[in-house]
Order: structure tokens, then sequence, then C-alpha cells
């Protein structure tokens, strides 16, 4: 099966041609990072304007790097959620468009899913129950997957999600966007033992995650330090590398120590992390010590297919099409569409999994 997947949830427009639900053939990814970088953040209103110009040429340059031509695709995968609006708009209008000229079927795909789903390119087939830490801009979730298509969260953030805090601190230092890749790198040079933060405690124990807590702790290190902004082309100063190394030990450590104890608790059989975070070597180094200790392995999407893009929205959407699940066109965007459809059935498990019955 050949499916064309399509992905304008936030600020790339992405569209990819998969074979079977495994085999990349294209994968295209028009990202409006300058565009917003003045900003510091993704500006709404600019980000679907965007998506309106690039969605025709993106698709078509999918569909000519694939070598295929548009009549030979067996259906088409759209992401219908969660994300903004105005994007999300812009990419189901275009895939009923061309699933109604073409007389194909669709489906609409859950982001968080497709996701979960990007790690099945470059590993071997995952073994379940598996639990899977989706962590990117707009969401961290942890969840449990039972088998394939099945999720129930089982940790959740309680306040921000960490690509978010990534981006704000590297904005209140003046670093530029999107902070992730900006204060993993400089970090290397910094010396976390400088700048020490504590990792969150949430009041009533469950294992969630939380940064907004991380997030004022290091803006009042700024204020107490009078830390500037770094301007452009200016040298980073040594305590802003060390403030980098401090803020990212002490948010990847507050991913994982929620996933260690949930893993050891729900004894998976794999674990699995994805969403843009998962680019960040510490958070796959420490990860990968938690499968050990636990004796699984543990999957990561290659660092290309960990952001945003289509290849994944159509992995996701032909595992659905495959079992026969079709949308029709009366779908819509689902901006605060949700990932969970799985109420655990097993009495051992419903113990474990208690947090969130
Ligand atoms: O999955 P994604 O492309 O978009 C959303 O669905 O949100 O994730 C983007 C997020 C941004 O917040 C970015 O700062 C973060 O992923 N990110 C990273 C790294 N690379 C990207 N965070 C930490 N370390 C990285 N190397
Ligand atoms: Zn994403």
């Amino acid at each position: 099966m050949i499916v064309l997947g399509i992905e304008t949830s936030c600020d790339e427009t992405a569209a990819a041609v998969v074979r079977n639900g495994k085999e990349i053939l294209s994968s295209v990814i028009s990202s409006q990072v300058e565009l917003h970088k003045p900003y510091g953040g993704v500006v709404p209103e600019l980000a679907s304007r965007e998506h309106l110009k690039k969605i025709e040429p993106i698709v078509q340059e999918a569909i000519d790097r694939a070598k295929i031509n548009l009549e030979e695709i067996d259906a088409i995968a759209v992401t219908q959620g969660p994300g903004l609006i105005g994007s999300l708009v812009v990419g189901i209008c275009f895939a009923k468009g061309l699933a109604f000229s073409l007389n194909k079927p669709f489906i609409g795909v859950n982001h968080i899913e497709g996701h979960i789903f990007s790690v099945v390119f470059d590993n071997p087939p995952i073994e379940y129950p598996a639990l899977a830490l989706v962590v990117s801009g707009g969401h961290t979730n942890l969840f449990f997957v039972p088998e394939p298509g099945k999720y129930k969260i089982v940790a959740r953030t309680r306040d921000d999600a960490a690509g978010e805090a990534f981006d704000k601190v590297a904005k209140m230092l003046g670093l530029g966007y999107p902070g992730g890749p900006i204060i993993e790198k400089i970090a290397l040079e910094g010396d976390p033992q400088k700048a020490k933060f504590t990792i969150p405690k949430i009041s009533d124990g469950k294992p969630d995650f939380s940064f907004s807590g991380l997030k004022t702790a290091v803006a009042r290190y700024i204020k107490e330090k009078g830390i500037n902004p770094v301007t452009h082309g200016q040298e980073i100063p040594q305590e802003v590398k060390d403030l980098c190394a401090g803020f990212q030990l002490t948010a990847i450590r507050s991913l994982v120590e929620p996933m260690q104890r949930l893993a050891l608790e729900l004894k998976p059989k794999t674990l699995i992390v994805a969403g843009g975070v998962a680019c960040n070597m510490l958070l796959r180094k420490e990860s990968a010590k938690v499968a050990e200790r636990i004796g699984v392995p543990i999957y990561f999407p290659s660092r290309h297919l960990s952001t945003d893009n289509a290849a994944m929205i159509a992995a996701a959407g032909t595992f659905h099409l495959e079992r026969g699940e079709r949308a029709d066109f009366s779908i819509t965007a689902n901006p605060m569409m949700k990932l969970q459809n799985y109420e655990v059935e097993d009495e051992t498990l419903r113990r474990n999994v208690r947090y969130r019955l």
C-alpha cells in the first residue's frame, strides 16, 4: 500500500510517500523556522498563510521524489490534530480535495500517534506492551501501549511541554529559536555543576512531569546573576554555557525519572522515545540507561524523523487504513485531539496503572 502523508499541524509543511507503512519513498519538509525566528516562537497566523503557499509544491515534490504518479498512491493520511487550527485546516482541506479528485480513500491521523509511529522506520518490530514517551514543543506524555493502536496516558505534564521549556529558556538568554538544539550545543561546553537546579516534586507524588518551576528557577538565576541576553555575533559567556548545561540536565532528569518509575512498575517489553526533544543526545543516553536497567530494547526515531515530518503520519495512517478505517468528507481539524482509547482491563495492570484510572 502506497500512502501519501501530509503534515501541517505546526510550523512544518511536510509531505511524504511511504510504502507498506515502513519504506520511505520520499519525505519533504519545508520548515518555517526562519519566518518565526524574529518572534521567538510560532505565530499561528503566519504559519497558516505559509502552509497555504507551500502545501501544493511540497506535495508535488514528495510525489516527484518518490518517482511515482499521483494516481499510483493508494490512500492519503493527513494530520487531524492536535495542533494549530489554522495550520491543520490547510492540510485537511488539501487532503480532502486530493482524495476527492483522485477518488482515493483518506484518513485523519493523530499527530502524537504519528510521533510514536516514527520509530517503525529504523528499528526492529516493536514488542508489546510498550511504554512510549512523546516529548515535543507542544506535548509531554508517557503512553502505555498494550498493542498497536491502543494508548493509555500514564504520565503527563502538569504545565508546560519539555520542548517549550527549552524554547523559553533559549529566548530568555537571547539564543534564538527553536531552543532545543541550540541549548544542547551550548551545553556541551558548560558545567552543569556550576548551575544546579532541582527536579520538580509533584505534590501528590504521581509520576508526572512539570517544567514551569524549572523555567521560573532559570529566570530567577538569570536575574540574580545579572546575566544579559546574548547579542548577535557575541561570544557565548561561560556562565551562559554552564546555565544551559544545568538546565538541560535537570529538564532531562525530570523526563527520565517518571519514565523509570513507570517502566519498573509496568514492565513493558519495549521503550519508545519520540518527538522533537528525542533529538537530544542526553535524553537518548539517560533513557537508554532505563531500558538497560529493566532489560528491554529502546527505540528512537532517526534524528530527522524526530521532529515533525509526514512520513510518520503516513506510517500511522497506513496502520489504520490496513484495518479498514476510512475518514469521510465531514472530518474537520481537531486542535485538541486526544490520544487515549484504552482502559486497562487486566487486574494486575489495573493496579499498576492506577494513576490514571
Ligand atoms: O515534534 P516537534 O518538531 O514539534 C512539535 O510537535 O512540537 O518538536 C519541536 C520541539 C521544539 O520545542 C524544540 O526546541 C525541541 O523539539 N527540540 C529539542 C531538540 N531538538 C528539537 N529539544 C531538546 N534538545 C534537542 N536537541
Ligand atoms: Zn510534533
